[in-house]
């Protein structure tokens, strides 16, 4: 069994993944504007981190080409997705080149992306950003943020799409 953390962990990287895959999420797109250029990602680990002030947070992989493209542009945009747009979602956890090709979206009010058919937005200034692991920790401050439509999420869970039901 290959371990993934320190010396004598009892289990593997599938282990790991197949275990917090029970943990069910929804999933956001993380936008921002590049050199005038839209660019995202998929991001399921986005949660409510305070009130006062308000900010989120979400966790950025090291291997992500768009996170550093973000931190750069100094703000972004959370786009929670719609139980529609599991396509979206596809597109925005792919490295196509150019994820924004068949998406419509207009600009927020820090002028990131907010794409068509989302439940709901915030839109952020960067704040803290903690290196752990093979990830980052990124603190939102909230600047602005709206419910778009009153639709169901997208979710995820054990590895495939579903949608919210009571
Ligand atoms: C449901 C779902 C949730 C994801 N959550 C995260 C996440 O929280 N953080 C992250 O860095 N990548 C996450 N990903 C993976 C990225 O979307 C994926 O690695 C993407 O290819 C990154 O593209 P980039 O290289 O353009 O940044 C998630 C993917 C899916 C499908």
């Amino acid at each position: 069994m290959s371990d993934i953390t320190d010396e004598g962990t009892s289990f593997d990287a599938a282990k790991f993944r197949q275990v917090l895959g029970h943990f069910p999420t929804g999933v956001t797109v993380i936008t921002a504007m590049e050199g005038g250029k839209p660019v995202g990602f998929a991001v399921g680990s986005f949660a409510s981190l305070s009130l006062a002030p308000p900010q989120v947070l979400l966790c950025a992989g090291k291997s992500s080409s768009t996170w550093p493209k973000i931190e750069a542009a100094g703000s972004f945009c959370v786009n929670i997705l719609a139980d529609d747009q599991e396509d979206v979602c596809r597109v925005f956890a792919s490295k196509a080149e150019d994820k924004f090709a068949e998406i419509g979206w207009k600009h927020s009010g820090n002028g990131a992306p907010i794409i068509n058919g989302v439940l709901a937005y915030v839109d952020c200034t960067i704040g803290d950003v903690v290196e752990s692991g093979d990830h980052f920790v990124v603190i939102g401050v909230v600047d602005d943020l709206d419910v778009m439509h009153e639709g169901g999420p997208l979710l995820f869970f054990r590895g495939g799409y579903g949608r919210f039901a009571l």
